[in-house]
Order: structure tokens, then C-alpha cells, then sequence
């Protein structure tokens, strides 16, 4: 593997005041719909966790796993790696994200679950990286906009490293500089 550094880029007490206003405009829609609040495996985790320790009202845990094959014609193609276990029809869901990158696993994620029937499908995404997405993706929660580098940390990986990090770094390259 190349050699890389990670330098710090979001530090923990900007991520805690992030999530903490993300969980009062949650807190406000959801309330009283005691919705699913499924995890978008496996980055989302670590967010999660923040995030529903401040929600003061019923919801229920569930984790969704999908990969979206690039290259495909259709946008509709994803593949499940772990389906929700419960059924959604007529339930609220809130899906919980690390990072917007692409947007096109989401996009495909969230098309494939509206067949169910869901009453809501919404997106609390962690971060949104600052890149122009050539269809459209409604994000309720948006994260925090991040430029476009690879970034570390708060539950996201390179080669599934550094999930445990309590911040967000990019990581650098330094033969590349
Ligand atoms: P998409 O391009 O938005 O479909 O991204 C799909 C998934 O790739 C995200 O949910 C992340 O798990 C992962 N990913 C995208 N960008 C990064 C990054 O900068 N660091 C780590 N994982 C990433
Ligand atoms: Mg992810």
C-alpha cells in the first residue's frame, strides 16, 4: 500500500455541535413518527450512535447495506449487502449516512426503498463533499460541505482503517505533492 498521512481537517468539538443541531431539526420532524432510523452500513455507524443519544422521542435501529455497481446503465441497479429487517410500507425512515460523495449509492438506495411504500425517506448525511452531481439528490440533513479529498475518521475508512478516529481527516499522499 502507498505510503499516507492523515492530517485533521473537522475536529471533535465542530463535529458535536454539528451533530447536536442536526438532532434538533430531527427532533422537530420526528417527534411524534417514531420512525425507522436505518444506518447506512458501514460508515454511518459512528454518527449514528452520536445522533440518537440525543433524540428524546421512540424511533427504531435498523442497518441497510448497498453497493451500487458503477458503470451500469441503469440507475436503478444496487445490490442489498444486508437488507432492513423489518418492512417500511407506511413507516417514516431516516437514513443515516456517513458521507455524500458520489450521491449515486444513496440515489439508488433511496429509489429501491420508495417501492416499498415507505409514508417518508429521508437522508441525515455526516458530510457532503463540495462536487457538482449530475442528478438530482435531495439531502434533508445535510452534513457538513467538505472539499474534495478523501477523508478519515468518525466512522469512515481507507482499506478500513481509521474508523475509530474522533475526527475527520483527509488523507495525503506525499510522493504526489
Ligand atoms: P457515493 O459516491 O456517494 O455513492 O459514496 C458511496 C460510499 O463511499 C459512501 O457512503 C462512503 O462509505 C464511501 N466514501 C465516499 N467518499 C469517501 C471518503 O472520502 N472517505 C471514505 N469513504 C468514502
Ligand atoms: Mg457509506
Amino acid at each position: 500500500m502507498k505510503n499516507y498521512v492523515v492530517k485533521k481537517l473537522i475536529d471533535q468539538k465542530s463535529i458535536e455541535e454539528h451533530v447536536k443541531s442536526v438532532a434538533a431539526q430531527i427532533s422537530d420532524y420526528y417527534a411524534d413518527k417514531d420512525p425507522i432510523i436505518a444506518i447506512v452500513l458501514k460508515g454511518g455507524f459512528v454518527f449514528a450512535a452520536d445522533l440518537i443519544r440525543l433524540l428524546d422521542f421512540p424511533f427504531t435501529i435498523d442497518f441497510v447495506g448497498a453497493s451500487s455497481y458503477a458503470g451500469t446503465q441503469s440507475l436503478g441497479d444496487i445490490k442489498f449487502t444486508k437488507d432492513l429487517d423489518k418492512p417500511i410500507v407506511n413507516r417514516h425512515v431516516l437514513l443515516v449516512e456517513d458521507i455524500v460523495d458520489t450521491g449515486l449509492t444513496l440515489y439508488k438506495l433511496i429509489h429501491a426503498l420508495k417501492t416499498r411504500e415507505p409514508a417518508s425517506v429521508n437522508i441525515a448525511a455526516m458530510l457532503v463533499k463540495d462536487i457538482p452531481r449530475p442528478f438530482d439528490l435531495e439531502v434533508a440533513y445535510r452534513g457538513l460541505n467538505i472539499p474534495n479529498e478523501f477523508v478519515v475518521g468518525y466512522g469512515l475508512d481507507y482499506n478500513e482503517r481509521h474508523r475509530g478516529l474522533p475526527y475527520i481527516g483527509y488523507v495525503e499522499f506525499p510522493e504526489e505533492k
